[in-house]
């Protein structure tokens, strides 16, 4: 009882005792009882304030909160440590000494005032397209957002759309890294438990276009076009400027109506492409050749990652064994590996890259490969 009035008094004498105190703390005429009751207060005050403290941050952890990041605790155990640079250094390893210079998305400037000319054609440069690519960058973007650019250490996952996702209940890891890369026309509602729902890029092209992207993709998911031919330029131009729709040259007919916004859309670097064919999977990139073969979006994903990022992990990457042939190879629909025959990849190549990069430590897998 004694105590509780004592705490009420002290604490209607607090504010006033602060005032004090910042003048002069050692005021001889203060009365002894006074200063004693003063100390007292703020010793209350503050061993109040260390247990609030102390059991937000209990709260946090707990919870693996996001109060952690706004008061700039470190999470002990949260996260992986990430390196910055690290990603690079080995990827150096396999790709050579490449520059981070060469920008992700392809832009304006580069092609209008200084007119840069590309030794290759579609899908390793842009010799032979730059009019109708010209078209195309001035109605959309090539910025990397402010929420990517400005983070120290970039944690990246690329998801794959392969069959071991289904059941992996990976959905909550996958929404924690900072960055996460999806392919073509890979759903994500209804199977976020095993895939997650963040999607920071899409990378597609027009015949692998979802018909549906406002579904599929956050508001501020990039749409990130892999261009194989000049037709593909032409496509997304009619589609953002609502021109005459172009029905001839493509292998599957793609969306005519495509709800997106255009500052969502980006022209990926056709520099990614040729590292993908050239230095993981040893393809002839000179031209004049037909190309018969060319890297999977998967694999072009990860040398973009490998590119953009510090950290890669990668999960849902990988085909069925020769003892599961009947196995579908999506997460969200059925497809055999016989469909893959005729794509132009060459799948057991593509397995040797990844097992490659695996080994060295360039990426991490998240699924068995
Ligand atoms: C790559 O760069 C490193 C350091 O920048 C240098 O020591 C090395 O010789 C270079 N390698 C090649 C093949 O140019
Ligand atoms: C996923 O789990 C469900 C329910 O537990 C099961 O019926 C299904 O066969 C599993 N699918 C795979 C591919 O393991
Ligand atoms: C695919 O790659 C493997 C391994 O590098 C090679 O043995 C095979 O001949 C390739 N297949 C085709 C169709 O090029
Ligand atoms: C990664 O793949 C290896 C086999 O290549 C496998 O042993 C390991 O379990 C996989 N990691 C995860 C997390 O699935």
């Amino acid at each position: 009882m004694g105590e509780d009035s004592a705490l009420a008094e002290e604490a209607q004498q607090a504010p006033e005792a602060v005032a004090r105190g910042s003048r002069d703390d050692s005021s001889p005429q203060e009365p002894w009882h006074l200063r004693n009751m003063i100390s007292k207060s703020r010793w209350k005050l503050l061993a109040t304030l260390a247990l609030v403290l102390v059991v937000m941050v209990w709260y946090s952890i707990s919870r693996e909160d996001r109060y952690i990041e706004l008061f700039y605790f470190p999470i002990p155990g949260k996260k992986e440590p990430c390196l910055q640079g690290e990603a690079e250094k080995i990827a150096s390893k396999l790709f050579g000494n490449y520059s981070r210079e060469q920008p992700v998305f392809l832009q304006l400037k580069d092609y209008f005032w200084v007119k840069t000319p590309s030794a290759y054609e579609l899908p390793y440069g842009t010799k032979g397209s730059e009019d109708l690519l010209l078209r195309v960058l001035a109605i959309t973007s090539y910025s990397v957002p402010e929420s990517i650019q400005s983070l120290k250490c970039r944690r990246c996952v690329v998801v794959g759309n392969g069959h071991r996702l289904r059941n992996s209940s990976l959905g909550e890891a996958i929404n924690k890294y900072d960055v996460v890369i999806r392919l073509n026309s890979a759903p994500v509602a209804g199977y976020e438990q095993d895939v997650g729902s963040k999607t920071t890029m899409r990378l597609f092209y027009p015949e692998s276009a979802h018909f549906n992207p406002k579904v599929e993709d956050n508001p501020d998911t990039l749409l990130v076009m892999v261009a194989f031919k000049a037709m593909d330029f032409h496509w997304i131009e009619s589609i953002l400027s609502d021109k005459k729709r172009v029905r001839k040259g493509f292998w599957k007919q793609p969306p005519l109506i495509w709800d997106v916004n255009p500052k969502q859309i980006r022209i990926l670097n056709p520099f990614f492409m040729e590292m993908a064919a050239d230095k993981l999977l040893s393809l002839p990139i000179q031209q004049p050749y037909k190309i018969k073969q060319k890297p999977t979006t998967g694999l072009l994903a990860i040398t973009l990652a490998l590119h953009l990022c510090d950290m890669v992990h990668i999960a849902g990457f990988g085909y069925p064994d020769a003892h599961h042939k009947k196995q579908s190879i999506h997460y969200y629909e059925y497809i055999t590996l016989k469909s893959m025959v005729w794509s132009g990849h060459n799948v057991s190549q593509e397995a040797l890259a990844i097992k490659r990069m695996l080994e060295i430590g360039a990426v991490k897998n998240l699924t068995y490969f």
